[in-house]
């Protein structure tokens, strides 16, 4: 509709363009200015007359269209109201079918999206919750949009800290504490061999003895180390079981290992690589940005090293059209100097299809998140609270529920998840329970619970047929705004997209939520007359599978009661 209105305004105003016409139109605040408004003061600078005298000639001139019922000039508006019976049934018969939302604008196309990516040996803490909830979200948005994606898991398994930890298992460690407390046995030892280098500094030497054996391919130390990163694993697949997630590669750090001296001559081979200090470095001064360090004065490679060998490996291997990454802001300059790297290396694809998506902190608002020992907050336990708060909710206010665990795990994280990505992804998210949980906030249990409405009234209506809508029936204003909400879903996918912003998502459901919820209270549904009754189902329907669509795109489900 949109499109056809910017459509009849260019015919009125060639100076303007479509796309410039489509970024004025506006949405009025109130039914009675029409649906949609186009304002006219960017108008009165070129054609030298006042705004109002303008809307007024443009009004008189729009050409009618059976889609539009009127169009009236108010002040410096030019207002179009739309032919309702023509807009809800046109909306309808497109947002009734199953596959709305989807498209095939990637089709053919491949994403490589890098997210999650843990440090093996360390908690999976809260801000790893974000990178890991929010990737998913655009793994998922992207494959609604038809575009082929591939899950990457770049775990930090590679690396000094790892000779460190060596050291530190061989003396102080033990096979039996490591196989019970996993990870935090790790952690302990980690800390240990801090204190203890400060006081012995020939500690750091043997460390990186040991991990220059795992370069070298040393079997007792890359046994170890493979130990390591498997306790870690088990640990970090226990929160993705909790979130409902996988991926498709656990495809970490040490995977590039072999590929690094291949890097190392490329960038010598195209005269980039300069000494600094015993260093190899990349000299990026002229791009306003510190030199990115390839190679350390002891000759090992490190982090920015096997980005830039995972980046050709990616595009060799998936020949992607863009490689996402997801990770905290303050990873910003690592990635622009790696992005450049290759740019430099003669890759001109580098500057549109390297793209960092970062995202703000998590803060506690002075919540008391439960610890376990030395204070680390694990996202595991994260989930679980949620979940056993939601069964205790649960079990106070609807004691018959069949399912409760089934229920309160998909609502519990379902709300952490909702909680993570209604805001703007760079802003920070602060964590409040009461607040998160909230059912009549905004919340992902208010989501839910309206989803579960939607269930519930469906199935006091019992039978329905909604194969053939009198869509005349349907004309009170609640109801059109729910159905102009319908109308915007492929759009704030695609936008979403575009901007690699779940928020948008979460946004537009909870919009879409509000609506029904007003709609709801406007209509009774289940009425005697049959073709109304079978009009507003039809958007019970609508709206309940736009809800669980949506909230799958933010990789949150839903439950049929609550
Ligand atoms: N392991 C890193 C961290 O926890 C994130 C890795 C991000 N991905 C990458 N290709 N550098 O900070």
């Amino acid at each position: 509709m949109k499109n056809k209105i910017i459509e009849l305004l260019s015919k009125n105003i060639p100076d303007i363009d479509k796309e410039e016409l489509g970024n004025l139109l506006e949405i009025p605040p109130k039914p009675d200015m029409g649906d949609y408004a186009f304002p006219c003061f960017r108008l009165a600078k070129t054609l030298r007359k006042a705004p109002p005298l303008i809307a007024s000639e443009i009004a008189s001139n729009i050409e009618p269209a059976d889609f539009l019922q009127k169009v009236e000039s108010n002040g410096a508006y030019v207002n179009f109201f739309l032919n309702k019976e023509g807009l809800v049934k046109s909306i309808l018969e497109k947002a009734s079918k199953d596959d709305f939302g989807s498209s095939d604008e990637g089709a053919g196309k491949t994403i490589c999206i890098d997210y999650s990516s843990p440090n093996v040996a360390k908690n999976f803490h809260v801000g790893h919750l974000r990178t890991t909830i929010i990737g998913n979200s655009i793994y998922k948005i992207y494959s609604k949009l038809g575009y082929h994606v591939e899950r990457i898991n770049h775990l930090g398994d590679w690396g000094t800290q790892f000779g460190k930890l060596i050291v530190a298992y061989k003396k102080w460690g033990d096979e039996a504490s490591v196989k019970e407390k996993g990870i935090e046995e790790l952690m302990r030892l980690y800390v240990v061999f801090h204190e203890e280098a400060k006081k012995d500094p020939s500690l750091e030497d043997e460390a990186r003895a040991w991990f220059h054996k795992m370069e070298l391919g040393d079997e007792e130390a890359l046994k170890i180390w493979r130990w390591f990163v498997d306790i870690s694993l088990v640990e970090y697949k226990r929160t993705y079981d909790l979130l409902g997630l996988d991926f498709d590669h656990f495809t970490g750090e040490s995977f590039y290992r072999d590929m690094t001296d291949d890097v190392v001559s490329k960038i010598e081979n195209a005269g980039l690589l300069t000494e600094s200090e015993g260093a190899k470095i990349v000299d990026l001064e002229a791009y306003d940005m510190p030199p990115c360090l390839i190679l350390k004065n002891d000759g090992s490679s490190i982090y920015a090293t096997r980005d830039i060998a995972a980046i050709f490996y990616r595009k060799n291997t998936y020949n992607f059209t863009k490689c996402l990454y997801v990770t905290g802001q303050e990873q910003k300059l690592h990635f622009s100097q790696v992005f450049k790297v290759v740019e430099l290396l003669g890759n001109e694809w580098a500057a549109d299809s390297l793209v960092h998506i970062p995202y703000g902190l998590v803060s506690l608002a002075g919540e008391k998140l439960s610890t376990r020992d030395g204070n680390v907050i694990y996202a595991e336990d994260i989930l679980k609270e949620a979940i056993s708060k939601i069964k205790e909710i649960i079990i106070e206010k609807n004691p018959d529920l069949p399912n409760k665990d089934e229920v309160s795990k998909t609502v519990g994280v379902g709300a952490v998840m909702f909680n993570d990505l209604y805001n703007q992804r760079i802003k920070d998210v602060s964590f409040n329970w009461n607040k998160l949980l909230n059912p009549d906030g905004e919340t992902g249990p208010y989501v839910q619970y309206t989803y579960a409405r939607c269930s519930s009234i469906l199935r006091n209506v019992g039978e329905y047929d909604i194969s053939d809508i009198d869509y005349s029936f349907i004309t009170d204003p609640a109801s059109i705004a729910l159905i102009k909400d319908f109308d915007r879903f492929p759009s704030i996918i695609e936008d979403a997209a575009a901007k690699y912003e779940p928020s948008v998502i979460a946004r537009y459901v909870m919009d879409v939520a509000h609506s029904f919820n007003k709609f709801y209270t406007d209509n009774h549904i289940n009425v005697e007359d049959e073709a109304t009754r079978n009009a507003r189902v039809s958007l019970v329907v609508i709206t309940r599978r736009i809800i669980k669509d949506a909230l799958a795109l933010l990789g949150i489900g839903v439950v049929e009661q609550m």
